[in-house]
Protein backbone atom coordinates (compact mmCIF):
# COMPACT_ATOMS: atom_id res chain seq x y z
CA UNK A 1 0.00 0.00 0.00
CA UNK A 2 3.01 2.22 1.15
CA UNK A 3 4.71 1.48 -2.12
CA UNK A 4 1.36 2.08 -4.31
CA UNK A 5 1.40 5.50 -2.79
CA UNK A 6 4.73 6.41 -3.32
CA UNK A 7 3.95 5.41 -7.33
CA UNK A 8 1.25 7.72 -6.99
CA UNK A 9 3.08 10.57 -5.83
CA UNK A 10 6.10 9.50 -8.40
CA UNK A 11 3.13 9.74 -11.34
CA UNK A 12 1.65 12.73 -10.28
CA UNK A 13 5.34 14.50 -9.68
CA UNK A 14 5.72 13.45 -13.22
CA UNK A 15 2.87 14.56 -14.51
CA UNK A 16 3.38 18.54 -14.06
CA UNK A 17 7.09 18.75 -15.44
CA UNK A 18 6.90 15.61 -17.89
CA UNK A 19 4.68 14.20 -20.69
CA UNK A 20 5.94 10.87 -22.03
CA UNK A 21 4.26 11.93 -25.00
CA UNK A 22 7.21 14.58 -25.47
CA UNK A 23 9.49 11.92 -26.16
CA UNK A 24 7.68 10.53 -28.96
CA UNK A 25 7.00 13.78 -30.74
CA UNK A 26 10.76 14.98 -30.16
CA UNK A 27 11.88 11.35 -31.82
CA UNK A 28 9.32 11.95 -34.91
CA UNK A 29 11.27 15.45 -35.35
CA UNK A 30 14.97 14.13 -34.63
CA UNK A 31 15.19 11.95 -38.03
CA UNK A 32 13.76 15.26 -40.44
CA UNK A 33 16.15 15.63 -43.13
CA UNK A 34 15.51 19.53 -43.39
CA UNK A 35 17.75 19.83 -46.86
CA UNK A 36 15.38 17.85 -48.46
CA UNK A 37 11.67 19.97 -48.62
CA UNK A 38 8.57 18.16 -47.49
CA UNK A 39 6.94 19.05 -50.81
CA UNK A 40 9.18 17.82 -52.73
CA UNK A 41 10.08 14.31 -50.86
CA UNK A 42 8.11 13.82 -47.82
CA UNK A 43 9.04 10.04 -47.54
CA UNK A 44 12.67 12.10 -47.97
CA UNK A 45 12.16 14.61 -45.53
CA UNK A 46 10.38 12.91 -42.75
CA UNK A 47 12.75 9.57 -42.94
CA UNK A 48 16.55 10.85 -43.14
CA UNK A 49 19.11 7.74 -43.58
CA UNK A 50 19.90 7.98 -39.85
CA UNK A 51 16.66 7.55 -38.75
CA UNK A 52 16.78 3.83 -36.91
CA UNK A 53 14.48 0.76 -38.89
CA UNK A 54 11.70 1.09 -35.92
CA UNK A 55 11.81 5.10 -35.06
CA UNK A 56 8.51 4.44 -32.61
CA UNK A 57 10.44 1.19 -30.81
CA UNK A 58 13.77 3.25 -30.05
CA UNK A 59 11.73 6.05 -28.78
CA UNK A 60 9.69 3.55 -26.29
CA UNK A 61 12.89 2.15 -25.13
CA UNK A 62 14.18 6.12 -24.69
CA UNK A 63 11.38 6.76 -22.83
CA UNK A 64 12.01 4.16 -20.34
CA UNK A 65 15.24 5.24 -19.99
CA UNK A 66 14.15 9.03 -19.33
CA UNK A 67 11.66 7.79 -16.80
CA UNK A 68 14.61 5.68 -15.29
CA UNK A 69 16.02 8.91 -14.67
CA UNK A 70 13.75 11.01 -13.62
CA UNK A 71 13.15 8.60 -10.89
CA UNK A 72 16.74 8.37 -9.74
CA UNK A 73 16.21 11.98 -9.73
CA UNK A 74 13.55 12.45 -7.33
CA UNK A 75 14.67 9.80 -5.75
CA UNK A 76 18.15 11.90 -4.64
CA UNK A 77 16.07 15.11 -4.78
CA UNK A 78 13.57 14.24 -2.41
CA UNK A 79 15.94 11.26 -0.23
CA UNK A 80 14.20 12.59 3.27
CA UNK A 81 10.68 12.48 2.18
CA UNK A 82 11.55 8.61 0.66
CA UNK A 83 13.47 7.70 3.80
CA UNK A 84 11.23 9.17 6.56
CA UNK A 85 7.95 7.44 4.69
CA UNK A 86 9.22 4.38 2.84
CA UNK A 87 12.43 4.01 4.24
CA UNK A 88 11.11 3.85 8.16
CA UNK A 89 8.50 1.40 6.64
CA UNK A 90 10.92 -1.26 5.40
CA UNK A 91 13.67 -0.58 8.21
CA UNK A 92 10.44 -1.45 10.44
CA UNK A 93 9.79 -5.11 8.95
CA UNK A 94 13.29 -5.67 8.73
CA UNK A 95 13.44 -5.10 12.39
CA UNK A 96 10.97 -7.58 12.84
CA UNK A 97 14.05 -9.87 12.10
CA UNK A 98 16.22 -8.80 14.85
CA UNK A 99 14.01 -7.41 17.80
CA UNK A 100 11.38 -9.81 19.80
CA UNK A 101 10.94 -11.04 23.30
CA UNK A 102 14.01 -12.89 23.42
CA UNK A 103 12.52 -15.53 25.10
CA UNK A 104 11.62 -16.72 21.96
CA UNK A 105 12.84 -19.59 19.90
CA UNK A 106 14.70 -17.49 16.74
CA UNK A 107 18.36 -17.20 17.32
CA UNK A 108 18.13 -13.21 15.75
CA UNK A 109 16.29 -11.46 18.98
CA UNK A 110 18.82 -13.12 20.69
CA UNK A 111 20.13 -9.29 20.64
CA UNK A 112 17.28 -7.90 22.12
CA UNK A 113 17.38 -8.83 25.51
CA UNK A 114 19.26 -5.91 27.31
CA UNK A 115 17.18 -3.72 25.33
CA UNK A 116 13.89 -4.42 25.51
CA UNK A 117 13.60 -2.73 28.76
CA UNK A 118 15.14 0.31 27.22
CA UNK A 119 12.03 -0.01 24.31
CA UNK A 120 8.79 -0.21 26.61
CA UNK A 121 10.57 2.34 29.02
CA UNK A 122 10.44 5.17 26.41
CA UNK A 123 7.05 3.97 25.10
CA UNK A 124 5.73 3.75 28.43
CA UNK A 125 7.07 7.54 29.19
CA UNK A 126 5.49 9.04 26.01
CA UNK A 127 2.38 7.03 26.69
CA UNK A 128 2.17 8.89 30.28
CA UNK A 129 3.15 12.49 29.03
CA UNK A 130 0.74 12.39 25.75
CA UNK A 131 -1.84 10.02 26.68
CA UNK A 132 -5.10 11.17 24.17
CA UNK A 133 -8.51 8.97 24.55
CA UNK A 134 -6.01 6.19 25.51
CA UNK A 135 -2.75 4.27 25.11
CA UNK A 136 -1.07 1.42 26.98
CA UNK A 137 2.09 -0.19 27.00
CA UNK A 138 1.89 -3.96 26.99
CA UNK A 139 4.21 -6.79 26.50
CA UNK A 140 2.09 -7.80 23.06
CA UNK A 141 3.58 -3.98 21.62
CA UNK A 142 7.04 -4.99 22.49
CA UNK A 143 7.89 -6.25 19.05
CA UNK A 144 6.53 -3.39 17.32
CA UNK A 145 7.63 -1.17 20.16
CA UNK A 146 11.42 -1.89 19.37
CA UNK A 147 10.62 -2.37 15.50
CA UNK A 148 9.54 0.68 15.19
CA UNK A 149 12.89 2.47 17.25
CA UNK A 150 15.13 0.30 14.63
CA UNK A 151 13.17 1.31 11.67
CA UNK A 152 13.71 4.82 12.33
CA UNK A 153 17.36 4.48 13.08
CA UNK A 154 17.98 2.97 10.34
CA UNK A 155 16.30 5.12 7.94
CA UNK A 156 17.87 8.24 9.21
CA UNK A 157 21.17 6.39 9.01
CA UNK A 158 20.87 5.88 5.58
CA UNK A 159 19.86 9.43 5.06
CA UNK A 160 22.80 11.21 7.29
CA UNK A 161 25.02 8.30 4.23
CA UNK A 162 23.50 9.78 1.54
CA UNK A 163 22.86 13.32 2.52
CA UNK A 164 26.48 13.80 4.02
CA UNK A 165 26.78 17.55 5.68
CA UNK A 166 23.44 18.69 3.68
CA UNK A 167 21.21 17.91 6.93
CA UNK A 168 20.47 21.05 7.44
CA UNK A 169 20.20 22.90 3.72
CA UNK A 170 16.42 24.14 3.80
CA UNK A 171 14.14 23.51 1.42
CA UNK A 172 13.09 27.08 0.40
CA UNK A 173 9.90 26.32 -0.85
CA UNK A 174 8.63 24.53 2.21
CA UNK A 175 11.06 26.58 4.44
CA UNK A 176 11.78 23.39 6.39
CA UNK A 177 15.44 21.32 6.75
CA UNK A 178 16.33 18.45 5.12
CA UNK A 179 16.42 16.59 8.27
CA UNK A 180 13.19 18.21 9.58
CA UNK A 181 11.33 16.57 5.91
CA UNK A 182 12.62 13.89 7.18
CA UNK A 183 11.07 13.58 10.36
CA UNK A 184 7.62 15.09 9.01
CA UNK A 185 7.58 12.74 6.47
CA UNK A 186 8.03 9.47 9.34
CA UNK A 187 5.12 11.12 11.26
CA UNK A 188 3.02 11.80 8.43
CA UNK A 189 1.49 8.41 7.58
CA UNK A 190 0.70 8.05 11.42
CA UNK A 191 -1.96 11.18 10.68
CA UNK A 192 -5.56 10.76 11.99
CA UNK A 193 -8.65 13.15 12.38
CA UNK A 194 -9.48 11.36 15.26
CA UNK A 195 -7.57 11.17 19.08
CA UNK A 196 -5.47 8.25 19.21
CA UNK A 197 -6.68 5.62 21.33
CA UNK A 198 -5.99 1.66 21.84
CA UNK A 199 -7.40 -0.80 19.05
CA UNK A 200 -8.59 -4.39 20.54
CA UNK A 201 -9.06 -6.73 17.56
CA UNK A 202 -11.90 -8.51 17.01
CA UNK A 203 -10.38 -11.42 19.30
CA UNK A 204 -9.52 -9.96 22.13
CA UNK A 205 -6.35 -9.06 21.49
CA UNK A 206 -4.56 -5.68 21.75
CA UNK A 207 -3.44 -4.22 18.34
CA UNK A 208 0.20 -5.25 19.08
CA UNK A 209 1.05 -1.57 17.47
CA UNK A 210 1.26 1.45 20.22
CA UNK A 211 -1.05 4.07 19.31
CA UNK A 212 -0.31 6.52 16.56
CA UNK A 213 0.49 9.55 18.61
CA UNK A 214 3.07 7.54 20.60
CA UNK A 215 4.70 5.86 17.96
CA UNK A 216 5.23 9.24 16.53
CA UNK A 217 6.42 11.02 19.75
CA UNK A 218 8.49 8.43 20.80
CA UNK A 219 10.37 10.04 18.03
CA UNK A 220 11.89 12.02 20.90
CA UNK A 221 14.94 9.46 22.24
CA UNK A 222 16.45 10.11 18.85
CA UNK A 223 19.02 12.52 19.30
CA UNK A 224 18.52 13.51 15.04
CA UNK A 225 14.78 14.69 16.28
CA UNK A 226 16.34 17.02 19.22
CA UNK A 227 18.89 18.24 17.00
CA UNK A 228 15.88 18.91 13.72
CA UNK A 229 14.36 21.38 15.61
CA UNK A 230 16.40 22.56 18.50
CA UNK A 231 14.87 21.05 21.10
CA UNK A 232 15.21 22.60 24.56
CA UNK A 233 15.66 20.07 27.55
CA UNK A 234 12.82 21.55 29.66
CA UNK A 235 10.49 20.57 26.27
CA UNK A 236 7.65 18.10 26.82
CA UNK A 237 9.03 15.88 24.01
CA UNK A 238 12.59 15.63 25.64
CA UNK A 239 11.12 15.47 28.63
CA UNK A 240 9.70 12.22 27.74
CA UNK A 241 12.98 10.88 25.92
CA UNK A 242 14.24 8.28 27.99
CA UNK A 243 17.72 6.58 27.11
CA UNK A 244 18.51 6.33 23.29
CA UNK A 245 17.67 2.15 22.66
CA UNK A 246 20.29 0.62 20.31
CA UNK A 247 19.17 -3.07 19.13
CA UNK A 248 21.69 -4.11 16.54
CA UNK A 249 25.16 -2.83 15.27
CA UNK A 250 28.40 -1.92 17.24
CA UNK A 251 27.08 0.35 19.84
CA UNK A 252 24.50 -2.54 20.60
CA UNK A 253 25.03 -3.99 24.38
CA UNK A 254 25.85 -7.06 22.22
CA UNK A 255 26.21 -9.03 19.45
CA UNK A 256 26.46 -12.38 18.62
CA UNK A 257 30.24 -12.25 17.37
CA UNK A 258 31.09 -10.64 21.28
CA UNK A 259 28.91 -12.95 22.83
CA UNK A 260 30.82 -15.90 21.13
CA UNK A 261 33.90 -13.98 22.16
CA UNK A 262 33.32 -13.79 25.92
CA UNK A 263 32.09 -17.44 26.07
CA UNK A 264 35.48 -18.37 24.46
CA UNK A 265 37.18 -16.11 27.32
CA UNK A 266 34.99 -18.46 30.00
CA UNK A 267 36.48 -21.65 28.21
C1 LIG B 1 19.43 14.65 -46.63
O1 LIG B 1 19.02 14.93 -47.94
C2 LIG B 1 20.08 15.21 -48.84
C3 LIG B 1 19.45 15.65 -50.16
O2 LIG B 1 18.63 14.62 -50.70
C4 LIG B 1 20.92 13.94 -48.99
O3 LIG B 1 22.00 14.21 -49.84
C5 LIG B 1 21.43 13.54 -47.63
O4 LIG B 1 22.12 12.31 -47.72
C6 LIG B 1 20.29 13.40 -46.64
N1 LIG B 1 20.83 13.17 -45.33
C7 LIG B 1 20.39 12.20 -44.53
C8 LIG B 1 21.08 12.05 -43.20
O5 LIG B 1 19.46 11.49 -44.78
C1 LIG C 1 17.21 8.00 -28.20
O1 LIG C 1 18.16 8.58 -27.33
C2 LIG C 1 19.40 8.83 -27.96
C3 LIG C 1 20.36 9.28 -26.87
O2 LIG C 1 19.81 10.30 -26.11
C4 LIG C 1 19.20 9.88 -29.05
O3 LIG C 1 20.42 10.15 -29.70
C5 LIG C 1 18.22 9.35 -30.07
O4 LIG C 1 17.93 10.32 -31.02
C6 LIG C 1 16.92 8.92 -29.41
N1 LIG C 1 16.09 8.25 -30.38
C7 LIG C 1 14.80 8.35 -30.39
C8 LIG C 1 14.10 7.61 -31.47
O5 LIG C 1 14.17 9.01 -29.54
C1 LIG D 1 4.36 2.55 32.84
O1 LIG D 1 4.33 3.68 33.68
C2 LIG D 1 3.38 3.59 34.70
C3 LIG D 1 3.36 4.94 35.42
O2 LIG D 1 4.65 5.37 35.76
C4 LIG D 1 3.75 2.44 35.63
O3 LIG D 1 2.77 2.33 36.65
C5 LIG D 1 3.78 1.15 34.80
O4 LIG D 1 4.23 0.08 35.59
C6 LIG D 1 4.69 1.30 33.61
N1 LIG D 1 4.53 0.14 32.76
C7 LIG D 1 5.55 -0.40 32.07
C8 LIG D 1 5.20 -1.57 31.20
O5 LIG D 1 6.70 0.01 32.15
C1 LIG E 1 8.57 -12.66 26.85
O1 LIG E 1 8.11 -13.99 26.80
C2 LIG E 1 8.00 -14.61 28.08
C3 LIG E 1 7.68 -16.08 27.87
O2 LIG E 1 6.69 -16.22 26.89
C4 LIG E 1 6.96 -13.87 28.90
O3 LIG E 1 6.86 -14.44 30.18
C5 LIG E 1 7.38 -12.41 29.03
O4 LIG E 1 6.38 -11.68 29.68
C6 LIG E 1 7.64 -11.79 27.66
N1 LIG E 1 8.18 -10.46 27.88
C7 LIG E 1 7.79 -9.42 27.17
C8 LIG E 1 8.39 -8.10 27.52
O5 LIG E 1 6.97 -9.53 26.27
C1 LIG F 1 11.15 29.72 8.20
O1 LIG F 1 11.41 28.93 9.33
C2 LIG F 1 12.14 29.61 10.31
C3 LIG F 1 12.55 28.60 11.39
O2 LIG F 1 11.59 27.61 11.58
C4 LIG F 1 11.29 30.75 10.85
O3 LIG F 1 12.01 31.44 11.86
C5 LIG F 1 10.99 31.68 9.70
O4 LIG F 1 10.11 32.70 10.15
C6 LIG F 1 10.33 30.94 8.57
N1 LIG F 1 10.23 31.81 7.41
C7 LIG F 1 9.10 31.92 6.73
C8 LIG F 1 9.14 32.80 5.55
O5 LIG F 1 8.07 31.33 7.04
Amino acid sequence: MRILLFLIFITSVYSNTFDPADVFENALLTYVNKSVCPCENFYRHACSFDSPRNLMATALKNLTYELRQKQADLFWNHITLVLGFTGFSVGHEIGHSFFANHSGTDILPYFSENVEKCVQNQFNSTCNEYKEESCVTRNEMLDDNGADIFGLQLAYKLMEKYLSGRLEERIERLNVTQEQLFFYSFANQFCSGSLSKVFIEEEGDYDPHSVNNVRVNAVAQHPGFRKAFNCPDNSRMMKSATEQCIIYGENAPETRKRKKFQDNLRK
